[in-house]
């Protein structure tokens, strides 16, 4: 059966920990793994924009020797056909598929019709290739997972879903801070199976839960294609209104000794103030950033190593 990355809830704790170990490996010798993609194509179908997403993937494949081709949906015959029919179509080209869908369910279709991986490169509900990378970057910073304190301030969003899924199987100690939580969007299932392993918590004391983190973690207010959308300007005033107290600046972590994290693009202003992300020694972000390539490339190691294209 082909092996899709859709997100951690769906694959075996040893998997996980086995890519891990594959990542922090790759991460010691990023160029040993030349030649491993030598003669093969990864397709990237994005509906939405991204940086790190595609660069890092594009970076994997020149790296190891593959192809890399990039589709924006719009300029696609998917905007056509069906996905089922388009998807059956390029697996007969390429050895991977990344997407970066708004609706899971588009991504859940294409992963039922396609004969070689789909990687979720983020869509509405999950972003585990952010999440892998940011265990990597904590195992890479401070050398184990068990135990740590990671906690997340923001919006409860995709990316801590991934966290929500992943954290169980490295046995890190997840506080969420997230005074906004929509419940369309909350994985229930991962939720209650993390509350179960007694490693999750849930607070809106700042203070208390910065005071106790070992990497306290941020992300954006809005979703990234409301942003700038100005149908979502008066969204977007009432949450920054909201979430304003729970800034990550230098006066919130006045009492944190904690590394900062966040997973970029970064609303400077909005959940982190500008003086913490490049001044700060505290601030691992552009580590965090740039880990995604080593992740991705184990991922990529690890899902051709299940099969021989
Ligand atoms: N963190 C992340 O996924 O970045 P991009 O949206 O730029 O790909």
């Amino acid at each position: 059966m082909t092996k899709h990355l859709i997100d951690w809830k769906f694959w075996e704790k040893q998997e996980i920990i086995n890519l891990m170990e594959l990542a922090v490996k790759v991460k010691k010798c990023r160029w040993d793994y030349q030649g491993l993609m030598n003669g093969n194509s990864l397709a990237m179908i994005f509906q939405k924009t991204s940086t790190r997403t595609r660069i890092s993937f594009e970076a994997c494949m020149a790296e190891m020797g593959g192809h890399s081709i990039y589709m924006d949906w719009l300029t696609s015959n998917f905007m056509l056909s069906s996905i089922r029919l388009e998807t059956k179509y390029i697996c007969r080209n390429v050895a991977f598929i990344v997407t970066r869908f708004k609706d899971n369910k588009d991504l859940l279709e294409m992963a039922s019709a396609s004969e070689v991986p789909v990687i979720n490169g983020c869509c509405n509900l999950y972003h585990p290739c952010q999440a892998l990378t940011d265990l990597l970057t904590i195992k890479l910073d401070c050398g184990y997972l068990e135990g740590v304190n990671l906690t997340y301030v923001g919006v409860y969003n995709n990316v801590v879903n991934s966290l929500v899924s992943i954290c169980g199987a490295f046995k890190v100690n997840l506080t969420l801070v997230c005074p906004i939580k929509d419940a369309s969007i909350t994985d229930e299932e991962s939720y209650q199976k993390l509350i179960k392993q007694g490693l999750l918590h849930e607070t809106l004391d700042l203070q208390e839960a910065v005071a106790k983190a070992d990497y306290v973690y941020t992300d954006t207010w809005m979703d990234m294609e409301f942003f700038n959308d100005p149908a979502f300007a008066k969204q977007k005033k009432n949450r920054v209104s909201l979430m304003e107290p729970y800034q990550l600046n230098h006066q919130t972590l006045k009492n944190s000794s904690a590394k900062v994290m966040h997973d970029m693009p970064i609303h400077l202003g909005y959940e982190i103030s500008e003086a913490l992300v490049e001044d700060d020694k505290r601030s691992i972000i552009f580590d965090q950033a740039e880990n995604r390539l080593e992740a991705q490339k184990a991922l990529l190691i690890y899902l051709k190593g299940r099969k021989s294209f």
